[in-house]
């Protein structure tokens, strides 16, 4: 066997066997294929795609190039969530400690940003002192001391999509169904979880622009889940534009941490509620969704949610006095106020436009070494649906990079539309897809 054969055989439309997946993905963590043939058999199966049996097996091995945790010594059913990813996606931030201050443990491994869309490790990471790196032995420590972690892959942790990820994201072989099943599936089967929760996104700021794509990868990441005898239930999400006001790692967190002292921004309260209710239902701490959401609503009303959040931040290092007051933060060199060009009312915000901004801000990456500015980023005055006068601010962007400041700016300025009357939205969480198959979402 061979790597070029392979990389030929997928380019042509073959389907792979076992061993020859087993054979590229060892090469590529061993070291023996290099970057430049495995970028080729990235390209060649985002044009060619796989059959639901090669994503089943490049899934498995994916898994097993690492180790699989044992938390069966930790009382409870341990459920995780995983995004696909998208702008201002600060979810899991007020969704872990939620979820696990109504007594079920989350044990969470998440990845970096990704192309233009932000990731949780980056924005956990924005808070001083916090450590994501930590041993498999002292993620077992945490979740059994607080009922909750959240840490970043390990070497031990599907070492094989933790090379691959960085590849994949500099080489704009992203946006593939079985690669992304592949890397999530493989990460999540592996942290020690009995059942999941997925938000798979879809619209211009997600990888799954169509609405139909993103039914094919959630129905893949639920097959593969339950394959693996882990309850999966994922819920197809709109992400048109982002999430919240906050696009930028410390501004979401401080928007995050608004939320977990109960302040209700809508359609972040919405989506966390509805993941964290399914968690909590799939957890066995709640008869069904409708219950599951209101014990998560009662946890962030007592403010134990909160409690719970600082609790994690200071056992991973973190520290909690810049939660309490995060004005006390430093503050970026450069604000710069975005205005409307016209009266009238916002017809949308584009989260795709406003990801890439982040990135030249220094918000995100273009390659897998660039360092990340915490403080930089895009806070959204107003969003899709309000009226506006000229002239009024819509957007506020933060940055110390001087030279990205004006070109980033313009690229905030182009992302709003405008229109005459109020725009019409589809609802934020459009369906459901278990091992029954999709349903329209309602609750
Ligand atoms: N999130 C992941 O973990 N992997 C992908 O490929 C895309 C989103």
């Amino acid at each position: 066997m061979n790597a070029n054969e392979i990389i030929r055989k997928k380019r042509d439309g073959g389907e792979l066997t076992r061993p020859e997946l087993q054979y590229v993905i060892d090469g590529y963590v061993k070291g023996t294929i290099p970057d430049y043939q495995t970028a080729a058999f990235l390209m060649a199966t985002y044009f060619r795609g796989m059959t639901d049996a090669e994503t089943s097996e490049f899934t498995r091995l994916m898994l097993h190039s690492g180790d699989v945790v044992d938390l069966s010594h930790i009382a409870g059913i341990k459920v995780d969530k995983h995004s696909t990813g998208g702008v201002g996606d600060k979810i899991s931030l007020p969704l872990a400690p939620i979820v696990a201050a109504c007594g079920v443990p989350v044990p969470m491994i998440s990845g970096r940003g990704l192309g233009h869309t932000g990731g949780t490790l980056d924005k956990l990471e924005s808070i001083p002192g916090f450590k994501t790196s930590l041993s498999i032995d002292e993620y077992k420590e945490v979740i059994a001391e607080i009922g909750v972690v959240m840490i970043g892959q390990t070497q031990e942790i599907a070492p094989a999509d933790k090379k691959m990820y960085s590849l994949r994201d500099v080489t704009s072989t992203v946006e593939c169904i079985p690669l992304i099943a592949g890397s999530i599936m493989s990460k999540k089967l592996a942290e020690g979880i009995d059942a999941l929760v997925l938000d798979v996104k879809t619209g211009r700021g997600a990888f799954m622009q169509s609405y139909e794509r993103a039914e094919v990868l959630a129905t893949a990441l639920v097959r593969i889940g339950n394959s693996f005898g882990k309850e999966t239930i994922a819920f197809i999400t709109r992400m048109d534009e982002p999430l919240g006001y906050a696009v930028g790692n410390w501004l979401e967190v401080v928007e995050s941490v608004d939320c977990l002292r109960g302040k209700h921004i809508p359609d972040i309260m919405e989506l966390t509620y509805v993941l964290g209710g399914a968690m909590v239902m799939l957890g066995g701490k709640a008869a069904d969704l409708r219950e599951g959401i209101e014990r998560c609503k009662e946890v962030v009303a007592s403010g134990a949610a909160y409690e719970k959040f600082r609790a994690l931040v200071k056992r991973q290092g973190g520290d909690v006095a810049f939660l309490d007051h995060p004005e006390t933060y430093p503050r970026s060199k450069h604000e710069v106020e975005i205005t409307a060009r016209r009266a009238g009312f916002i017809g949308s915000v584009d989260s795709l436009e406003l990801g890439f901004a982040g990135i030249m801000i220094g918000a995100g990456r273009t390659k897998v070494d660039d360092v990340i500015d915490p403080k930089a980023g895009i806070l959204l005055r107003k969003k899709a649906g309000d009226s506006v006068v000229l002239g009024e601010t819509v957007a506020t962007v933060y940055a110390d990079n001087d030279a990205a400041l004006v070109p980033a700016a313009e690229r905030v300025a182009r992302a709003f539309s405008y229109a005459d009357t109020a725009p019409e939205f589809g609802p934020l969480v459009i369906s459901r897809v278990d091992g029954d198959g999709v349903q329209p979402f309602h609750l």
